[in-house]
């Protein structure tokens, strides 16, 4: 278990993993994947609604988020674990189908808008940051008919008021060369990933990357096209979205190897497989653990060196780390396979600040159970564990939310942690309250 071995040697390296002062902690959700309520309150639909009801074949377990974790009714319950962790901030999204019943502007929703204004007013009260994410996949149905929607509202409108900090949250696979003579390739492919979509927002000159340009343009043409399949910004659009955001909001799970394809090898999908237009075959060495979760592979460095070429391409960045986490190959309450891979990310994030990159907080992936996409319920991503067979959708705390409160507590990575019994004794208050874009986000006020 090659990771576990490097973690010895950067324990002796690193002193004490200690985060420094301002570090922000949280924990994230999205709501379709765990309001439920899809219909209540005169609740318009979204795309996911769609797309579950009409394609149950296509969910591993052919289910839905109908009622999902149920927050719509327990939300006041899910804050009561927010605050047991001991969370500086909580990341959920807003369903704007829930808000904006239609799809247009002629219907507000009192009851949808009051559902997150609480959430957010409760979160104030606890003195816990809410960080709101924008758009989290489930577009109102009448956006997706009308052809989707461009995000500039909230820093224009909203923020000279509220004073919210605006970023994109992108999700970029790091990329390791699988040889060293494959270093060219590997750094087109993390052009091709990571740099497609930051380069246009946080680079100097904007646009596409330079390498990626080019080289879609000498493919388009050896292809026989008139145009390259990636046609160049205009002055226009560089100067639109260049410099738009407060921040780098960085989701990671995973990451990958390169190499070339071998002459009748054909390269799979990207970004977990390979890639058609680099002619390239993604791979992961055996010595990376998997997790539950086939597409996300343990490679803790990966967090850090993603974050260092960030640094280094794009300059002395924040990063706020939105998600990360791992499902666990249990789905019981002793998830010491996700404490593993936390706490090895944990210290990667650790490391990366010793190494002056600026990290200002991090969002473990996830507070709970949920409805995880194509993946239906089969997979737990959950501090806390959720029981969908329970009417009451009961929560229990595993291992991995112990760990978790006791981090943020002690605000410190050491062994002690991976020590179960030193785990703070989480004490939930279980209080059933019966009634109760790209990926843009903004952080309320997450200002130091
Ligand atoms: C909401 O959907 C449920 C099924 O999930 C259905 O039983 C109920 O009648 C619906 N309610 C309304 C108001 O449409
Ligand atoms: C990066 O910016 C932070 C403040 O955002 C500052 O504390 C730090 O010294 C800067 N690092 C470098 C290398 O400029
Ligand atoms: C945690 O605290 C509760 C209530 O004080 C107690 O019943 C329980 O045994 C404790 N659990 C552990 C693992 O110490």
């Amino acid at each position: 278990m090659f990771c576990f071995v490097a973690l010895v040697f950067y324990v002796s390296a690193v002193s004490g993993y200690v985060f420094p002062d301002g570090f922000k902690f949280g924990v994230a959700t999205s709501a379709y994947q765990i309001e439920g309520g899809w219909n209540a309150s005169g609740k318009g639909v979204s795309i996911w609604d769609t797309f579950t009801h009409q394609n149950p074949h296509l969910i591993e377990d052919g289910s839905n988020a109908d009622v999902a974790c149920d927050s719509y009714h327990l939300w006041r319950n899910d804050i009561d674990l927010v605050e047991a962790l001991g969370s500086d901030f909580y990341r959920f999204s807003i369903s704007w189908s829930r808000i904006l019943p239609t799809g247009l502007p002629n219907e507000v929703s009192k009851g949808g808008a009051k559902y997150y204004s609480d959430i957010i007013d409760e979160l104030l009260r606890r003195n816990i940051q809410p960080m709101v994410t924008l758009y989290h996949y489930d577009l109102p149905q009448k956006f997706q008919d009308l052809g989707g929607w461009v995000w500039r509202l909230y820093d224009e409108e909203y923020k000279p008021t509220y004073h919210g900090r605006v970023s994109l949250a992108n999700n970029p696979v790091w990329l390791e060369a699988g040889d060293a003579k494959y270093e060219n390739l590997a750094e087109l492919g993390r052009e091709f990933g990571a740099g497609r979509y930051s380069h246009p927002i946080y680079s100097r000159t904007g646009g596409w990357p330079p390498s990626v340009e080019k080289y879609m343009a000498e493919l388009s043409r050896r292809q026989g096209l008139l145009h390259s399949r990636l046609p160049a910004f205009t002055q226009e659009e560089i100067k639109l979205i260049r410099g738009t955001y407060d921040f780098y909001a960085l989701n990671h799970y995973t990451s990958r190897m390169i190499r070339p394809a071998k002459p009748d090898e054909k390269p799979g999908a990207w970004i977990f497989f390979g890639s058609v237009d680099l002619n390239a075959i993604l791979f992961t060495p055996d010595s990376w653990p998997h997790t539950a979760a086939a597409a996300v592979v343990m490679y803790p460095q990966g967090i850090r060196r993603q974050m260092a070429w960030l640094q280094q391409k794009y300059g002395n960045l924040s990063f706020l780390i939105t998600e990360n986490g791992c499902a666990s190959n249990t789905k019981g309450e002793h998830d010491d396979d996700r404490i593993e891979f936390l706490d090895a990310y944990l210290k990667e994030i650790a490391k990366a600040i010793e190494e002056g990159i600026n990290v200002e907080g991090y969002t473990a992936w996830s507070l709970m159970d949920n409805f995880e996409w194509l993946s239906g319920y089969s997979v737990s991503y959950g501090l806390y564990k959720v029981d969908f067979k329970d009417p009451q959708r009961l929560r229990t705390p595993r291992a991995s939310a112990h760990y978790y409160a006791d981090v943020i507590k002690s605000r410190r990575l050491d062994t002690t942690n991976i020590n179960k019994n030193k785990y703070t004794n989480l004490t939930i208050r279980v209080t059933y309250n019966i009634f109760m874009i790209v990926v843009t986000i903004v952080s309320l006020g997450l200002s130091r």
